[in-house]
């Protein structure tokens, strides 16, 4: 289990400079994680590298984008991508002739989810195939990543990869119901997280979130040693998730969003940055608050702990900081709701007896119980409600600030991380915009 450590200082200035290179293991979407790291990267001056999952051609081919697809992702990410296919999991890995996990489950009905059951020994088969698939695709990555980083050069090699729900049509309805269901269409994720389709997730997002960093940490070692040996510094950050402190109530509490289900990966990715860090690597895990990016929108209710990150703004950034912002949000509210009446709303669900007897750091992930599910979402839907228009959401705001503060301070923090996982909570991100640099991050979209 890992220990609880939030991170309480910011970091001191990096000796990342123009030369050094940032290489990205995962895709860059507009509104993800990965854009704050790369914006701090291009701001040191460093050289940016990144990869893609590939795409799957109309008969399941996995294969690398093509020269348009490319030339977009480059200019999204401001570098070059090495164009190697890392997509990581295996439901699609058909071995010996014997249907893939997908085929096997293309005709399951989602009501059938606890008996369903797969071809003996198809389900670890193809988890081999696809792990010795992505660790031939890591070795070639590193080969040109040699090529591509000057001898000397320091290089942050940066984790997002999570993921891993199997491309099954059966899993929607189900997962809709456990993250989205209330009455009658609520499910029980602990029913689900037993299940024979439970257990396959179980095994899925242990591949795609977890081991991919274990297998990107063997697959440069190479790289590793040339960085070293050639006088520069080679460090490896993955993102993390595991509850984060908000204010509640007025102070500052550990929470999470559930039933994160999920955790039980991003807790083993912990585990990996623990090991390689006792062999000396420096790798971190950088446990980050709930924002709204591609990856989360499935998990309605995420959103609501991201509110008091207002407050938190207020009380470490300094009054005009927090005025500033909260015009602009105020702005985006229907006539006659408040920031006030906001924080308040959220506020009540976050420190709501019904969730502090679920949540709990020392047994976390917790599953969902109806109660909570009903309860959760039904504030949710009052908080998005208060907004004049559902697509100028307040929390795509905060995601913004949260992911540019928090790539900011694992640039810096990397470099020399205190422990192989940190927290990055509500307070430390506030405090990175108390200066005028940090304001910049504020004023970034001019907003008021
Ligand atoms: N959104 C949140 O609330 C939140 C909170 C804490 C941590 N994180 C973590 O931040 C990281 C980035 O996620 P994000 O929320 O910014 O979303 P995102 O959708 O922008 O990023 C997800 C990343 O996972 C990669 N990916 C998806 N499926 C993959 C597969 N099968 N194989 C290999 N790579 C795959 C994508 O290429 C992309 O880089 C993830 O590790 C996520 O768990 C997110």
């Amino acid at each position: 289990m890992t220990e609880y450590r939030p991170l309480r200082q910011l970091p001191e200035p990096s000796a990342y400079k123009t030369g050094d290179v940032l290489v990205l293991v995962g895709e860059l979407f507009g509104r993800g994680y990965a854009n704050g790291l790369v914006d701090e990267a291009r701001r040191v001056g460093m050289t940016i590298i990144g990869t893609t999952v590939g795409r799957r051609d109309t008969d399941g081919t996995l294969r690398p984008l093509t020269v348009e697809e490319r030339e977009q992702a480059e200019i999204l990410l401001g570098g070059k991508i090495v164009n190697i296919p890392l997509e990581a999991g295996f439901d699609l890995e058909s071995v010996d002739g014997v249907p893939s996990i997908a085929e096997q489950l293309k005709k399951a009905r989602p009501d059938d989810y606890a008996s369903i059951s797969f071809i003996e020994g198809s389900v670890e088969n193809a988890r081999q195939a696809g792990t010795t698939r992505l660790r031939s695709h890591l070795a070639e990555l590193e080969k040109e990543l040699i090529q591509l980083i000057p001898p000397g050069a320091n290089v942050l090699v940066a984790h997002a990869m999570a993921g891993g729900i199997p491309r099954v049509r059966v899993f929607m309805p189900l997962l809709n119901r456990i993250f989205k269901g209330t009455g009658e269409k609520y499910l029980a994720s602990e029913l689900f997280w037993n299940s024979p389709l439970g257990q396959l997730c179980d095994s899925s997002f242990n591949e795609v979130t977890a081991d991919t960093f274990r297998y990107l940490i063997e697959e440069t070692t190479a790289l590793r040693e040339r960085t070293t040996a050639s006088g520069g510094r080679i460090c490896y950050s993955a993102y993390g998730y595991h509850g984060t402190e908000v204010l509640v109530n007025g102070s500052y509490q550990w929470q999470s969003y559930t039933p994160y289900v999920q955790g039980f990966a991003k807790m083993r990715l912990e585990d990996i940055a623990a090991e390689a860090t006792s062999r000396g690597i420096p790798a971190t895990v950088y446990n980050c608050p709930e924002i709204q990016t591609n990856s989360s929108a499935l998990f309605l209710g995420v959103e609501i702990s991201l509110y008091p990150l207002l407050g938190a703004i207020r009380r470490e950034a300094g009054e005009e900081n927090a005025a500033h912002l909260e015009a602009c949000c105020q702005a985006m509210l229907k006539e006659g709701e408040s920031i006030a009446s906001l924080l308040e709303r959220a506020d009540r669900y976050l420190s709501s007896p019904l969730l502090a007897e679920i949540v709990d750091f020392s047994t976390w992930p917790q599953h969902n119980t109806r109660e909570q599910a009903e309860l959760m979402l039904a504030s949710s839907a009052e908080l998005m409600d208060m907004h004049q228009d559902q697509k100028q959401l307040i929390c795509a705001e905060l995601s913004r600030i949260v992911f540019l503060t928090t790539g900011r301070i694992m640039l810096h923090s990397a470099w020399n991380p205190p422990a192989s996982t940190v927290w990055l909570n509500h307070d430390i991100l506030a405090r990175l915009l108390a200066d005028e640099l940090g304001a910049g991050i504020l004023c970034q979209k001019g907003t008021v």
